[in-house]
């Protein structure tokens, strides 16, 4: 398996995976290629800030992605370039799963924000999820909290 960042010229298979992530049916080529293009523009004014990792086997498919969102935190000073990351849309094709490839991109994610000066690195995992992320030193904590839309 190999892991990289990933770049637009993976646009067309990130919203491939993207659109597999959210319906369990293969999504029709059209489909994906009018999300490539929304994408393309969305992640164009957010190269920055959006990084992917993606997953590779011989063949120049990808079969996962994990997704990191920088986010810049207040300054203190002294200090004025925090940051924190939250790890986003973590995907492996269904066929894939199993074999470590979801663990080693979220893990590249992570160790890529922690070089680039995130403090914080957190997930909003789907339940099944869970033990993927315990596994790489995910845990919870009293401290981090989060209201849902209608309390
Ligand atoms: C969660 C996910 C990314 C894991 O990818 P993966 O390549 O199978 O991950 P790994 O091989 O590193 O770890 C496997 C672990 O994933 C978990 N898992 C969750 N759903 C799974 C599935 N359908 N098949 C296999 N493992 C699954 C299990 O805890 C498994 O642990 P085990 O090895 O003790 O059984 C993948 O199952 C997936 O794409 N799920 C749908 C999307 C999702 O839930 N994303 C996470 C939300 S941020």
């Amino acid at each position: 398996m190999r892991i990289s960042q990933g770049n637009t010229d993976d646009i067309t298979g990130l919203a491939r995976l993207l659109c597999l992530n959210t319906r369990p049916e293969e999504p029709a080529p059209e489909a994906v290629d009018a999300f490539a293009a929304e994408l393309t523009t969305w992640w164009s004014a957010r190269q920055d800030s959006h990084l992917v990792f993606v997953a590779r086997l011989a063949r120049p498919e990808i079969l996962g992605m994990a997704w990191v969102a920088l986010i810049p935190r207040v300054p203190r000073p002294g200090a004025t370039s925090r940051l924190s990351a939250d790890i986003q849309s973590v995907f492996v094709l269904p066929t894939q799963r199993g074999h470590g490839i979801g663990s080693g991109l979220v893990e590249a994610a992570t160790v890529r924000a922690i070089e680039l000066g995130a403090l914080h690195v957190t997930v909003h995992s789907g339940r099944q999820a869970v033990p993927v992320y315990e596994r790489l030193g995910f845990a919870s904590s009293r401290q981090l909290l989060q209201r849902p839309p209608r309390p």
